[in-house]
């Protein structure tokens, strides 16, 4: 059968996205991110709460950087694809890996955030949700995070830190969907990062159908499981014409 008909064809499709769906908009993956000032830097000793007790400024001003790249980024055709996509099959569950807030801002009605998200800060010490400027100075490096209102502890970034768990809530949300879905799309996603590595493994022992779409190839074990090589932002509006015909 091809691929374009298990789209078409349908009852509850889970699309599951990584960094890789958002590489088109310029947005640097998670491993790419440490490049020009940042290059010296190891990603697990800015992304934990160990890195931000340590030195709070320098992991604020990270993720500050980050915030700003995704602010000035636009949403690209995969992102608006798979917004179109949930006005076209029955039931559509959204699960990003990423932290920026591109498939809101293509229109995707909900989205669940297994890492949490770039832009709803919080506190530290008391957890309190902090509002951040929605524009603010280009960030160079260290930065000292605001200042919770409640407290007065320091915000820190609404992301999930390595050795964190993930929203209880998502994962739990995104793992019942996998189970129930008959259809999953896997994008950009080097699927490594546990335990969100684990939801297409789900959806294919529940009998669904599941499409990697991904730059690299992805190795498929089962005949429920296919693999598509290119960008999404080509490859995804493609399938999509060809599911639902303009
Ligand atoms: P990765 O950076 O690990 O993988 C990105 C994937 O996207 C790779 O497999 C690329 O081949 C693929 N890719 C790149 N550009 C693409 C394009 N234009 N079209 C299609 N595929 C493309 O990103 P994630 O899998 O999202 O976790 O990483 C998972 C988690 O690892 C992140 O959420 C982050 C990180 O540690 C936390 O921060 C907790």
């Amino acid at each position: 059968m091809p691929l374009f008909e298990l789209i078409r064809d349908a009852k509850h499709l889970v699309v599951f996205t990584g960094a890789g769906v958002s590489a088109e908009s310029g947005i640097a993956t998670f491993r790419d991110a440490l490049t020009g000032l940042w290059e010296r830097y190891d990603p697990a000793q800015l992304a934990t709460a160990e890195a931000f007790r340590r030195d709070p400024a320098l992991v604020w001003g990270w993720y500050e950087s980050r915030r700003l790249q995704v602010l000035k980024a636009q949403p690209n055709p995969a992102h608006r694809a798979i917004a179109a996509l949930a006005r076209q099959v029955p039931e559509l569950t959204l699960i990003t890996q990423n932290v920026d807030d591109l498939h809101e801002r293509a229109g995707s009605p909900e989205v669940i955030h297994l890492h949490g998200s770039l832009h709803h800060p919080r506190c530290f010490a008391c957890n309190r949700p902090i509002a951040l400027e929605p524009t603010s100075v280009a960030v160079n490096g260290p930065q000292e995070p605001p200042r919770c209102q409640g407290c007065n502890g320091r915000a820190r970034p609404g992301v999930v830190w390595f050795g964190e768990a993930l929203p209880e809530r998502a994962i739990r949300t995104a793992m019942d969907a996998a189970k129930r879905c008959d259809c999953l799309l896997s994008i950009g996603t080097s699927g490594v990062v546990m335990p969100a590595a684990l939801i297409p493994q789900v959806a294919l022992e529940a009998g669904a159908n599941v499409i990697h779409i991904n730059m690299q190839p992805v190795e498929c074990r089962a005949d429920n499981e296919h693999s598509l090589i290119g960008a999404a932002g080509k490859l995804l509006p493609a399938l999509c014409q060809q599911a639902f015909p303009a």
